[in-house]
């Protein structure tokens, strides 16, 4: 994989952007060669007097001798040097420029040969400052700051792994961005405030002719002004090159302030502050969400409740959102993998994102997600960069535990750490066996994380699963992937088998002994980037499939579910409960079983849970407890200790909960036992728990009274757009933030 050491980096213009690119890269000690061009010959004097760059040269000499060329020009510039480049640079180099409008850019390029646009890699930078020119430049300009990378698919993975390391040595978070959004994107957030502040200020400049105002202004005005102070001729050329979405944010944002001119003259207040206050609400969560200097760890804004009201049919055909453990796995073997994957039906929630970053926080460069939609282009097994901050993993027991597995045989070390819930859960599990293939790993002494990684290198082993558990697995086999010769593991009972099929889809293979119910992997080999499609979560469907099911008149269709054996368990618990199910349009794609489920309210009856469920319905428990508390009779589950050690103690919280709705319930230390019965309303806790949160509020279903859910903010880790999707299928569920909090 590609690697800056000893390469000839050469930086086309050095003012602020540029100048602040070459002092970063020189603070970084590396042994780039630092070749910079500019046409002010009092700035490149300065920049060899002051170190910033190692020479320079004629234009055509620099662009000659570049392995990396960097275009920080003005944007016209860039169009208008583009044609030339491809009979000035080496077959090999990599081109990346700076410009904060793509499309004029890649509208340039779209002249130049095929193998000259795979080098290409646009990007844009959004550190820019009011300042500008070469004396304005800051080794520390992008550090913490976002870099938007906006190659197409035609972009070779490994030229655009160049830039997204040139980057980061800067100090810059890489992220990947579609260039049609890139553009739009920036014309509402950064183009139009800049259009505002000038036009505010050249009114004001207007009047001040007549009245020295200015003498009176203060912090408002230096704030909202600001951005006015930057670079004339530069902010003239970037609106001319994103003219048309420019054009069109104004059109909607002069309709706006006419309302609020009307708002005014009406004296309507409560429009006035109805509308201010919508505005400080989104400035507060950009703040606090997205302008962080640290992002290593972010707490929930508020709590967010859930109140029910009894009754209402369940109807409708809806898809639930894509398959959270296959999400995971999508974003860790296309950024492993050498070429570029694209997937979709990809999972946006809290979870997901946490993997997503962190593979981003190691050089991976990711377009997206948007609808479901993510470009990864791999950096190979070999290509990860160490983390410059820890792994915050947030809520999510499968990212963190599965890339304990990809860490331990890195060549660099790592942190790993998540919110209060997953710094409770047991990590031995995975760093005992990961030890046994040599792995460096140290948990706290409760065997919790964070846990601390020191690369290592690994040998494979012959592993016996003493837990059925998807997560040992899966860490194990990525493990195995860094690990010389073979590693095998067993497992108790069939568990989750995402891993091994998407592994044989990129390429790798893993064989599987269904006598021994071992699984093997030979390390050392490489992974081949594929399109992988995500099935809708047959986890987040089941809320629906009981709901339909307890439900006193309901039918709902849930589309595209994954129906891969290994997670069907909840299918049969129900089909043995007296369910009304119907799987059609079974089909596979991408590997993995998918198909259209109906089903129909119907009496349930009690069951005894078989041992041979247990495994592969271990999510979708909490639920089946409220099928099990709307059933005739009285259901028991033992053998399912896991539920102790999830998201909460899903024993006792289904059991808090359901009795305080009216349910007798007995827990053991590996199940319960539940008496169907009539529930009543009340409060219940879910214990920040997305599981037990939705199945109350499929419980509510056929409670007397109203319930309310507390503590449902990490719904989102699972299921964004939950209380929608339930609302639109007949629940009648509200949301409420506690934001006291
Ligand atoms: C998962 C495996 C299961 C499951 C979790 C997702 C996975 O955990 O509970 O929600 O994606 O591998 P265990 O493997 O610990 O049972």
């Amino acid at each position: 994989m590609p690697s800056l050491n000893n390469a000839s980096v050469v930086i086309l213009g050095l003012g602020l952007i540029g100048g602040s690119i070459a002092r970063a890269l020189k603070a970084q000690a590396t042994n780039i060669c630092l070749v910079g061009y500019d046409s002010n010959q009092q700035t490149l004097k300065s920049a060899i007097s002051d170190k910033i760059i190692d020479k320079t040269g004629d234009l055509q000499e620099c662009v000659m001798s570049a392995d990396v060329l960097v275009l920080a020009l003005p944007p016209r510039l860039i169009a208008e040097l583009i044609p030339e480049l491809p009979g000035l640079v080496s077959g090999h180099t990599v081109i990346t420029d700076v410009a904060s409008v793509k499309y004029s850019i890649k509208r340039s390029l779209k002249s130049t040969p095929h193998d000259f646009q795979t080098r290409f890699v646009l990007g844009h930078p959004i550190a820019g400052s009011e300042k500008s020119g070469y004396a304005a430049g800051n080794k520390r300009l992008f550090n913490n700051r976002n870099v938007i990378l906006t190659p197409d698919s035609a972009v070779l993975a490994s030229s655009v792994a160049t830039v997204n390391e040139l980057w980061r040595l800067t100090g810059a978070n890489v992220l990947g961005l579609e260039l049609e959004r890139h553009d739009r994107i920036l014309a509402l957030t950064s183009h139009l405030p800049h259009l505002l502040a000038y036009a505010m200020v050249d009114t004001l400049a207007e009047q001040s002719k007549s009245d020295d105002i200015f003498r009176y202004a203060a912090g408002g005005f230096a704030d909202f002004s600001r951005l006015s102070s930057s670079d004339p001729e530069m902010w003239s050329e970037i609106f001319l090159a994103n003219a048309s979405e420019i054009e069109q944010i104004l059109n909607v944002y002069i309709e706006r302030l006419e309302l609020f001119k009307e708002f005014i003259k009406n004296e309507s207040r409560q429009e006035l502050a109805y509308r201010f206050n919508s505005a400080k609400v989104a400035r507060d969560y950009f703040m606090q969400n997205h302008y962080t200097e640290n992002e290593t760890v972010q707490h929930p804004m508020e709590l967010i409740n859930y109140l029910i009201e009894p009754g209402g049919e369940i109807k409708g055909a809806i898809r639930v959102p894509g398959d959270k453990s296959i999400s995971h796995r999508a974003i860790i073997f296309g950024a492993i993998a050498d070429g570029v994957s694209e997937v979709t039906g990809f999972l946006e929630g809290e979870d997901t994102l946490k993997t997503l970053a962190a593979f981003q926080e190691m050089g991976v460069t990711i377009i997206g997600p948007h609808d479901g939609r993510i470009v990864i282009y791999g950096v190979g097994v070999d290509g990860l960069k160490a983390p410059r901050i820890p792994l915050y993993m947030g809520n999510s027991g499968t990212a963190i535990r599965l890339l304990a597995g990809v860490l331990a045989g890195q060549k660099f070390d790592s942190q790993l750490l998540g919110d209060e819930s997953l710094n409770q859960r047991p990590m031995k599990r995975i760093s005992e066996p990961l030890s046994k293939l040599g792995a460096n790993i140290k948990l706290t002494s409760g065997g919790n994380p964070p846990i601390n990684i020191c690369g290592n290198k690994l040998t494979g082993v012959r592993y016996d699963m003493k837990i059925a558990s998807a997560q040992i697995k899966s860490c194990l086999l990525l493990a195995g992937i860094y690990a010389e010769d073979t590693t095998s593991i067993t497992e108790p009972a069939p568990c989750r088998d995402h891993t091994e099929r998407m592994l044989n889809g990129f390429g790798y293979p893993v064989t599987r002994d269904e006598a021994k119910g071992e699984i093997t992997i030979l390390g050392g080999g490489r992974l081949t980037a594929a399109n992988v499609e995500i099935p809708a979560d047959i986890s987040s469907a089941s809320s629906f499939m009981v709901a339909a099911a307890i439900s006193r008149i309901g039918e709902i269709k849930l589309n595209h579910v994954g129906i891969n054996p290994t997670r069907t368990g909840i299918l049969s618990l129900l089909s043995l409960m007296g369910a009304n199910i119907k799987i059609e349009n079974k089909r596979e794609i991408g590997g993995e079983p998918v198909g259209d489920i109906t089903v129909r309210s119907s009496v349930l009856n009690a069951i005894n849970v078989p041992a041979e469920l247990i495994a592969v319905s271990i999510d979708e428990f909490p639920i089946f407890c409220v099928a099990a508390a709307c059933a005739e009779g009285t259901t028991l589950l033992r053998g399912a200790e896991e539920l102790r050690v999830k998201e909460s103690d899903r024993i006792e919280a289904m059991a808090a909960g359901l009795r305080k709705l009216g349910i007798k319930v007995q827990t053991f230390a590996d199940g319960l036992q539940i008496e169907g019965g009539t529930l009543k309303g009340g409060e219940v806790d879910s214990y920040s728990d997305h599981r037990v949160a939705m199945a109350f509020v499929v419980a509510a279903l056929r409670a007397s009274e109203p319930v309310l859910v507390k503590n449902c903010e990490n719904v989102a880790t699972s299921f964004p757009g939950f209380v929608k999707v339930a609302r639109s299928a007949g629940i009648n569920v509200t949301e409420n933030i506690d934001s006291t909090y």
